[in-house]
């Protein structure tokens, strides 16, 4: 799986981010710059990542090579993606380098913000979290984890979450294909509320929606 580095701007269009609450837990982080900034901008910033186990040059390579590796999934299915929110490839490249160069700027100098982790177990208390953010990992893989893995991770995201849960996108990698077990994993999902919500954001054809949950 690559270890994709998305800036704070995509964060901000993805989960239609205005207001940034007091602490936020970016999980499944990669190199996504979005916890250097939120820090900058004075929040408890978290970042949390399996791949934070790996030692600092390998760390630095993996998220490098995902660069030109993202690219290439999109080039592949040139036809399942549209630009009207980039602009063009260049900016979205421009957005990717910065946001990886911003990342493992911070990962060097505030270390404590990146914790290793694997959902679904969360080394974090219950609540401990006002928002958690999700971008590309559930859903997206849904060709890797099923349904019953999907279920445990958004039980454990709800878990340390104190108000919202928002994940993005909905569909799978590459295609943009619906996921199917979608709607019976919703229906699973006893005490917790569920909402789809529209975003300003698409790069893959359709998907502008994220998914919002609340404790019931
Ligand atoms: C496509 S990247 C997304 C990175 C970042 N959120 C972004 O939008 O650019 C998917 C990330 O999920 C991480 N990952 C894989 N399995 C995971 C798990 N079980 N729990 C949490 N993160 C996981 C990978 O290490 C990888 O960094």
């Amino acid at each position: 799986m690559l270890v994709t580095s998305r800036s704070y701007a995509e964060y901000e269009a993805m989960f239609d981010l205005s207001v940034l609450p007091e602490s936020i837990l970016d999980c499944c982080a990669g190199g996504a710059s979005f916890t250097a900034e939120a820090a900058a901008r004075g929040v408890d910033a978290i970042a949390a990542d399996p791949v934070y186990e790996l030692a600092p040059a390998e760390l630095v390579d993996t998220v490098r090579k995902s660069l030109p590796a993202a690219s290439g999934i999109v080039d592949e299915h040139a036809g399942s993606f549209v630009w009207h929110w980039y602009g063009s490839p260049e900016r979205r490249d421009e957005l990717r380098i910065d946001a990886a160069d911003r990342f493992l700027q911070d990962v060097a100098t505030a270390p404590h913000r990146y914790i290793p982790a694997e959902l679904p177990d969360l080394p974090f208390g219950d609540r401990r979290f006002e928002l958690v953010l999700c971008s590309h990992l559930l859903f997206t893989w849904a060709d890797k984890f099923d349904r019953d893995w999907h279920l445990a991770a958004l039980r454990e995201l709800v878990r340390v979450a104190n108000s919202e849960v928002r994940i993005f996108p909905l569909v799978l990698q590459g295609t943009g294909a619906p996921v199917n077990f979608l709607p019976e994993l919703l229906d699973a999902l006893d005490n917790i509320t569920w909402e789809i919500r529209k975003v300003p954001y698409e790069f893959q054809a359709g998907a502008n929606e994220m998914l919002v949950l609340t404790r019931s």
